[in-house]
């Protein structure tokens, strides 16, 4: 819980009076909302959040007046999924700026029409594969258009998908639906770098990682589900510490065809010594 200024509370109160609840429409202004707070770097432009909600950063509470969010800065991309059944969104940011580059993953859940939870993953240079340049790029060769409504999967078929990969990660038994093509976009490094129409995201997952306190956000219209997690053995100096992480699956036909990952680490590079993946 946080103390928020004044002016806060005064937008609170008056955001208090929007009737709508859980629309897809209402989520959608939340989100748009937390774009542009998060680009002019003021958390009060965010009229519908809670006097009591929490601020969360990398599974900390910090304050929304000191923390990344309190930071103006020029967002390059933002894409966001709305899940209208449990009430929440996830955002995914992209700031390309040479001096401080971010990739951001934000969940947000909401209490009838206010914001309760806002926990972000910010990552910047010396997390895992962190390039914000390469995150922008590889991002804007894909298609996450909204999918046709004949063509949509149920909440079930879309979170099975992405728990099936980290069910995996503890399982080599544990089948994972991959598309073809499929790409994973980890930090800002692409699998599908060398082939943009093979299935590149099966090439060799954990097989004793537990992977730990999975979040879901899912989105039927866009085939999406993010699931924030712990994921231990990430950072190598940290041993089997859960690490703050975000992955946004984007499924078609019950079938992976993107994976984006947010993944902090404790000390630059996790412990590898560098800032690539192994
Ligand atoms: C979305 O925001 C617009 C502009 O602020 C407002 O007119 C509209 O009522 C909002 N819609 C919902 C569903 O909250
Ligand atoms: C925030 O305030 C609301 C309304 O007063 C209350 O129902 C809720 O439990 C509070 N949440 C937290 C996290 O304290
Ligand atoms: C977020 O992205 C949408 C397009 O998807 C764009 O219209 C909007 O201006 C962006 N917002 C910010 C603050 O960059
Ligand atoms: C970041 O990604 C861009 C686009 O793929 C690439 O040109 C650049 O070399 C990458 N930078 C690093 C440090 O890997
Ligand atoms: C995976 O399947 C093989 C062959 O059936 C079995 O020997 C092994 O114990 C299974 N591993 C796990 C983790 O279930
Ligand atoms: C790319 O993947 C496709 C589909 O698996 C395959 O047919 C093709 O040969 C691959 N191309 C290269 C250059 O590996
Ligand atoms: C990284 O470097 C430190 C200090 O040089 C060393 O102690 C550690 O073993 C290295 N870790 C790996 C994974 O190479």
């Amino acid at each position: 819980m946080i103390g928020l200024p004044s002016i806060l509370s005064f937008a609170a109160v008056v955001g208090s009076t929007v009737s709508a609840d859980c629309t897809r429409a209402f989520l959608q202004n939340a989100t748009a909302q937390y774009v542009g707070a998060q680009s002019s770097g003021n958390p009060a432009l965010l009229t519908v959040l809670a006097t009591n909600a929490s601020y969360i950063e990398s599974e900390k509470p910090v304050s929304i007046r000191t923390g990344v969010l309190s930071q103006p800065m020029k967002i390059d991309h933002n894409r966001s999924i709305h899940d209208t059944t449990n009430c929440a969104t996830f955002t995914e940011l992209i700031v390309t700026n040479p001096s401080k580059p971010y990739v951001i993953g934000t969940r947000m859940l909401f209490t009838g029409n206010q914001i309760t939870t806002i926990e972000s993953i910010a990552t910047h240079p010396g997390d895992w594969a962190f390039n914000a340049t390469g995150y922008l790029y590889w991002d804007s060769l894909e298609n996450w258009d909204p999918i046709p409504a004949a063509k949509q999967d149920s909440r079930a078929v879309i979170q099975t998908a992405g728990d099936a990969y980290f069910n995996r990660f503890g399982n080599v038994n544990i089948t994972v639906p991959w598309d073809t093509p499929c790409a994973r976009l980890e930090g800002g490094a692409y699998t599908g770098a060398n082939n943009l129409t093979g299935e590149t995201c099966d090439l060799g997952l954990p097989s004793t990682t537990v992977v730990t306190n999975r979040r879901f956000v899912i989105d039927e219209t866009l085939g999406a589900v993010d699931i924030f997690l712990g994921f231990p053995g990430l950072d190598r100096s940290q041993g089997d510490k859960p690490m703050p992480d975000s992955h946004l699956f984007r499924v078609e036909g019950g079938k992976i065809r993107y994976i984006h990952t947010v993944s902090s680490c404790v000390e630059a590079g996790c412990g590898l010594n560098r800032t690539g993946p192994p």
